[in-house]
């Protein structure tokens, strides 16, 4: 499914669920497990969780590489409870910033989503930065271009994010058609990746899409089942 000599980003966002011993049991269903295809597999887990999952998974050798959902926008420094770049350096490669849950209820702005991608590029994180319309353009402004290129971005429409229950996708036409338009202001230089409410029986719709290099995954990527299914139909 990937693109010629291009890989296929497949990424869980398991935001602000599950306790370490369930993190564990999930990391152990892993053993043995061989990837497939061209793919980049990537957790995004809560931060208490990183440094201990990064034990397991060269204990184990799991073919998993780890992310953070968020990242302070400061230094390391006065920035009392926040967590710096420079802290997750070591346990993660990439992060994820601005999210719509962090935009909506941490009420974090655009400028704030640069910053962090700043810090985390100081680090050599790098960011999956999403974005959403009808704000894309403004998003992407905040973000200095010579940025670009370090970056993935995600076009996560908030109307989309499932909400435990209820799964709403954008449809894979739509979601070309921006990512198509993220291509065009980003000039081409970084992957551009869909999430909201993907599942196993979707992921291929999307993936099939041209400008479509990967997906962000909440709900799908919380259970094992769910998660190994959607890496097979993922990496086809
Ligand atoms: P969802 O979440 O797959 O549960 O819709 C996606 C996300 O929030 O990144």
């Amino acid at each position: 499914m990937s693109q010629p000599g291009k890989p296929t980003y497949l990424i869980g966002n398991w935001k602000s669920h599950k306790s370490w011993s369930e993190t564990e049991v999930f990391l152990q269903q892993f053993r043995g497990y061989h990837e497939e295809g061209n793919v980049v597999h990537i957790l995004c887990l809560p931060h208490p969780y990183l440094l201990p999952a990064k034990t397991m998974i060269e204990h184990l050798h799991l073919p998993i590489t780890l992310g953070a959902q968020d990242v302070s926008p400061y230094p390391m420094g006065n920035y009392t409870g926040a967590v710096a770049a420079g802290m997750l350096l070591g346990a993660v490669s990439y992060c994820v910033v601005g999210h719509t849950e962090r935009r909506r209820y941490f009420h974090e702005s655009d400028q704030e989503v640069a910053n962090k991608v700043s810090r985390c590029l100081e680090q050599s994180i790098t960011p999956i930065v999403c974005l959403d319309e009808p704000y894309l353009e403004t998003q992407l402004a905040a973000i200095e271009t010579q940025h670009y290129d370090q970056c993935i971005f995600a076009y996560e429409p908030a109307g989309s994010i499932s909400d435990g229950q209820q799964l709403q996708p954008d449809s894979p036409d739509h979601a070309e058609e921006i990512a198509a338009k993220i291509v065009s202001q980003i000039e081409g230089v970084a992957p551009v990746i869909y999430g909201g409410s993907v599942t196993a029986q979707t992921v291929r719709a999307f993936l099939e899409k041209p400008m479509i290099q990967g997906v962000l995954v909440g709900g799908a990527s919380m259970s094992i089942g769910s998660w190994k299914a959607l890496l097979h139909e993922g990496s086809i």
